[in-house]
């Protein structure tokens, strides 16, 4: 059985999609094992708790990134957890944290890498005027929104979106790809070779 760790700070409707699709078993043989925020207030974090999931708040209390994270670390593996998913975690992870899980951490972000890293990634390529978006599923490395991609989806701009419709239908296909990123890693039918994650099977 494959053990999940969800790290989120926020609404937590990413961390949500995931708990219904290891429900249903889209993602097989898999169980959500700890729910962490760095932020006690996270709605997604009360989610978790009236799911009966292991929820915990681990705040940063003025305390520095390395030693926070090792305390994120040291939580994970005491729940054996085997893959670690980023759901709307607004921190960057110390290098410590990364090695603790070598390719083992995957990020969900809302544009289609390397377009539009960093913060509020739908305004940017709305004020872009970009006519196609979407979001990635990545592996996390040590720079900012910038591993290996798992699977992308694609959103389509329309004349009459602002940047909140916008991203609105960006997350519908979040909600969908992250579940589909996870299932296709913990397949164990996909290798990274450079930086494209391609199945096994390929010469
Ligand atoms: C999502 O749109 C996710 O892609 C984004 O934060 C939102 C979290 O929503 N993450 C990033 O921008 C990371 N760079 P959620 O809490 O409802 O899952």
């Amino acid at each position: 059985m494959h053990k999940l760790g969800i790290l989120l700070s926020g609404r937590g409707s990413n961390f949500l999609a995931i708990a219904d699709a290891v429900a249903s078993g889209r993602i097989p043989d898999a169980q959500i094992a700890i729910v962490i925020s760095n932020l006690a207030a996270a709605p997604g974090l009360a989610a978790a708790c009236e799911r009966g999931l292991n929820a915990i708040a681990i705040e940063t209390n003025r305390r520095k990134r390395a030693e926070h994270d090792q305390e994120i670390i040291a939580t994970l593996k005491a729940h054996n957890v085997d893959l670690v998913c980023l759901a709307g975690y607004m921190r960057l992870l110390s290098p410590g944290f990364i090695q603790a899980f070598p390719q083992r951490i995957l990020n969900i972000h809302p544009s289609l890498l390397p377009a539009f890293p960093g913060l509020d990634a739908q305004t940017q390529a709305f004020e872009y005027g970009v006519q196609v978006t979407g979001c990635t599923v990545h592996f996390v490395d040590e720079q900012l929104d910038h591993g290996a991609i798992i699977l992308q989806r694609s959103v389509s701009v329309l004349p009459t979106d602002d940047p909140h419709t916008l991203a609105t239908r960006i997350l519908d296909q979040e909600h969908i790809a992250y579940s589909e990123a996870i299932a296709r890693v913990l397949s164990g039918t996909y290798r990274i070779v450079g930086r494209r994650y391609l199945p096994k099977s390929q010469p």
